[in-house]
């Protein structure tokens, strides 16, 4: 797994997190979780229930957190001069609650204190990411169910629904817990926007990454973006509630963070032009991150061309795309609400003013591509976001999630109440 720094603005540097671990097989993945975060510079305490001490290591878990691990024995201890689980619940500043079994749900839907975790849970006031984790048959049972939908209501949790996959039980169905590199994600989002679901029940269209036009089976052209701004808003929006549909082309980001979203990908502008036209009546927003390459090539060849016959017809020219934005933008009202991007070097804010004017979106986010750790496949964005009546607001450089959720509050603002 890969732990990447998000530079001096990562949300989750020096903050207390609790691990709670639960009776799933899952919880063999949370060693590698645990030891992220510490490289990340977070102060994190693990707290086992009985059943996932027999399925992961305690010393691993102390080792990977530079910190003692918490077990049910330790809690009734009488050195303690607070109770363990309260010392607990209020020492930390975010609980990530992974797995979550059927029992550890059901005792905390119910208010049962039975074990240091359920105690732990019930006495802190900390936001917590619950990422549930059991067999099929298991999350598909009434009493499971209601739990889970009960727990949609509570203050402070972002409850992180199972995937779908082959289980360690051998059955094919929803049950896997989130992988952990969107564990990271989701605690990046809870750390840096929050629990709230403004976006619930909303309808988002996200494009993200390239598109690629190709002049034979071996050469197109294309441009460096990797998809990442795009797929951590749609992953952002998924979190804060939304219904989110992306179309993207080649990405280069962890697969992890596409769990969740439903997923079309494309690869030529014209392709990516019959998606949006068939979905863009069913959404209420749509934000516009791919990066739409702007010519193909006047003649491309169904076989490979031979470097003489190249340099012919590179000379037999290009022709534009399309403009997607801007047919989006003509084919309303009515019709959803559009947030466009654009990527300038130089100076950008004039450009983008021009540009903002010239596609008649309702938001524009321009960010510069000529900035070392920012644009183009960094960790880090920043830029002006330009809106309704002329309004301006500077973007400092922050993680692109942060920047993400920047975004969606904006646009979210824009769209009649749900
Ligand atoms: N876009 C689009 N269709 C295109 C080109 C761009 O829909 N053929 C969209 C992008 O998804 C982005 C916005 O338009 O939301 C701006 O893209 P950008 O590459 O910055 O600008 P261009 O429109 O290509 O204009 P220019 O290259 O002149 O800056």
């Amino acid at each position: 797994m890969r732990t990447e720094p998000l530079g001096p603005q990562d949300p989750l540097a020096g903050r207390r997190i609790l691990v709670g671990i639960s009776g799933s097989i899952a919880a063999v993945k949370l060693p590698l979780v645990v030891s992220a975060l510490a490289k990340r510079g977070a102060e994190v305490r693990c707290v086992l229930t009985p059943s996932a001490e027999r399925l992961v290591s305690p010393v691993a878990l102390a080792s990977l957190s530079r910190q003692r691990c918490w077990l049910d024995a330790d809690q009734w201890s009488h050195t303690a001069a607070r109770p363990l689980h309260v010392e607990l619940a209020e020492w930390a500043e975010l609980v990530l609650l992974a797995p979550l079994s059927a029992t550890s749900l059901g005792r905390w839907v119910h208010g049962l204190g039975d074990s240091l975790l359920a105690s732990t849970l019930l006495a802190t006031e900390a936001p917590v990411l619950a990422a549930a984790a059991m067999n099929t048959t298991m999350w598909a049972s009434p009493g499971v169910l209601a739990n889970w939908q009960q727990l949609q209501g509570f203050e402070r949790v972002l409850p992180l629904g199972p995937a779908e996959g082959l289980l360690a039980c051998d059955r094919q169905g929803t049950g896997r817990m989130a992988e952990p590199e969107l564990l990271l994600l989701a605690l990046d989002s809870l750390a840096s926007w929050g629990w709230r679901r403004d976006w619930q029940g909303r309808r988002l269209l996200v494009t993200a990454g390239p598109t690629r036009e190709w002049l034979d089976p071996a050469r197109c052209i294309s441009n460096p973006s990797t998809g990442r701004m795009g797929v951590l808003l749609a992953q952002a929006a998924r979190l804060r509630g939304a219904e989110v549909q992306l179309l993207h082309g080649p990405l280069q980001v962890e697969p992890a963070w596409l769990e969740g979203l439903s997923c079309q990908r494309i690869d030529t502008g014209a392709e990516l032009q019959q998606q949006l036209r068939q979905r863009q009546s069913g959404v209420e927003a749509i934000a516009m991150a791919a990066a739409v390459a702007d010519h193909r090539p006047a003649d491309p060849q169904a076989d490979k061309l031979d470097k003489q016959a190249l340099e012919a017809h590179l000379a037999a020219g290009w022709q534009m795309v399309p403009d997607l934005l801007q047919e989006l933008v003509q084919q309303r009202p009515p019709g959803p609400r559009i947030l466009g991007f654009a990527a300038h070097s130089g100076d950008v804010l004039p450009q983008a003013q021009a540009k903002f004017a010239r596609k008649g979106c309702d938001l524009l986010f321009a960010n510069p591509i000529d900035q070392a750790g920012t644009g183009f496949g960094a960790a880090s964005n920043q830029g002006w976001l330009l809106g309704p009546g002329g309004a301006v607001e500077p973007i400092a450089p922050q993680p692109k999630l942060a920047v993400a959720h920047r975004l969606l509050s904006a646009l979210v603002a824009l769209l009649p109440p749900g």
